[in-house]
């Protein structure tokens, strides 16, 4: 495993387990428990993933010291602004079971994440989190939130994928010492990935599926991931890229695959919004 060194010097992971569409508590813990065992020490959850208590249990579980792993959760837009912030982070903590948080996100630029933003640094300042970050922030967003916040954000996890490569916004995090993190790594299984003509025969070389390939050209190009799988052969698969390395030809065969947009979701959109911002995860 490769870490990345954040903006605070806190050392993270490169590559982690994330646990979206895993609501069921059995098969999260599970899956969690799963992925502790073949290595994993990054977990991504979420308030809006419902399963932050089934991913506390599978830590407690596991035995593994605290200090070994690296544990991220999710502020949803509906406990956006100061306030609501804090008490939901604390929610988050209590479900988790944990006394610390090491990555904390705002999970999408909408509502009001100004305040959000005031409540986490307040918490990161005082030892309650020990990185804290955006999602979804594209350049305008994050470029405003950098220049206006006291404490930059130290990650900003986004879509990233050889068909939504995002070049552009990935510059403009590296213009503020902000660290792109991939959600939807394997493309959420789009665009046929996992049997693409142009991976798998560029994994062909090195005895590594499709699925490696888009995984090994995201750290490559020094964003972390967390690709989610409920299957442990498949964790094991997509934990296994960290003993070859993708030439600067196959970098540049995968970078043409870019189709410049995203097929999952669009951040442009009313629609967008107000289908977020109409997801509730409590009264
Ligand atoms: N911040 C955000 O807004 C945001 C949005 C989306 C996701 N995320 C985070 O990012 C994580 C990863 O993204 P994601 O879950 O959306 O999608 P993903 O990791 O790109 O893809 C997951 C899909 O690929 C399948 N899969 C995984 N490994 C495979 C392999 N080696 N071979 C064949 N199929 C494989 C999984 O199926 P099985 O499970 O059946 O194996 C699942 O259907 C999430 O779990 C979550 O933690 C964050």
């Amino acid at each position: 495993m490769e870490f990345v060194t954040l903006s605070n010097g806190v050392k993270m992971p490169m590559e982690g387990f994330g646990v979206f569409q895993v609501p069921e508590a059995a098969i999260c813990e599970q899956a969690v428990s799963d992925a502790l065992a073949v290595g994993y020490r990054l977990i991504d959850t979420a308030a809006a993933y419902f399963n932050e208590e089934a991913v506390g249990m599978a830590i407690k579980k596991s035995g593994i010291p605290r200090e070994e792993l690296f544990i991220t959760t999710k502020l949803w837009i509906q406990d956006a602004g100061y306030e609501n912030a804090k008490k939901a982070f604390l929610t988050s903590l209590d479900k988790l079971g944990l006394d610390y948080i090491d990555l904390y996100l705002i999970h999408q630029p909408m509502n009001d994440y100004y305040g959000s933003w005031r409540a986490m640094e307040e918490l990161y300042e005082a030892g309650k989190i020990r990185a804290i970050g955006v999602c979804n922030f594209y350049p305008e967003r994050l470029t405003d939130l950098c220049l206006n916040a006291k404490i930059k954000p130290m990650v900003n996890q986004v879509e990233l994928h050889p068909f939504f490569a995002q070049t552009g916004a990935i510059a403009n995090m590296h213009d503020f010492e902000v660290i792109p993190e991939a959600w939807g790594p394997l493309a959420e299984g789009n665009h046929g990935i996992f049997t693409h003509p142009v991976l798998t025969e560029i994994g062909a070389k090195y005895g590594k599926t499709a699925a490696q390939v888009a995984l090994r050209w995201n750290t490559q190009r020094g964003v972390v991931i967390i690709p989610k799988s409920v299957h442990k052969e498949r964790m094991e698969e997509n934990l296994n890229i960290w003993d070859f390395k993708l030439s600067d030809e196959d970098m540049k065969a995968i970078a043409v695959l870019d189709l410049g947009h995203s097929e999952i979701i669009d951040h442009s959109f009313a629609e967008t919004a107000k289908f977020l911002n109409g997801w509730k995860i409590h009264e």
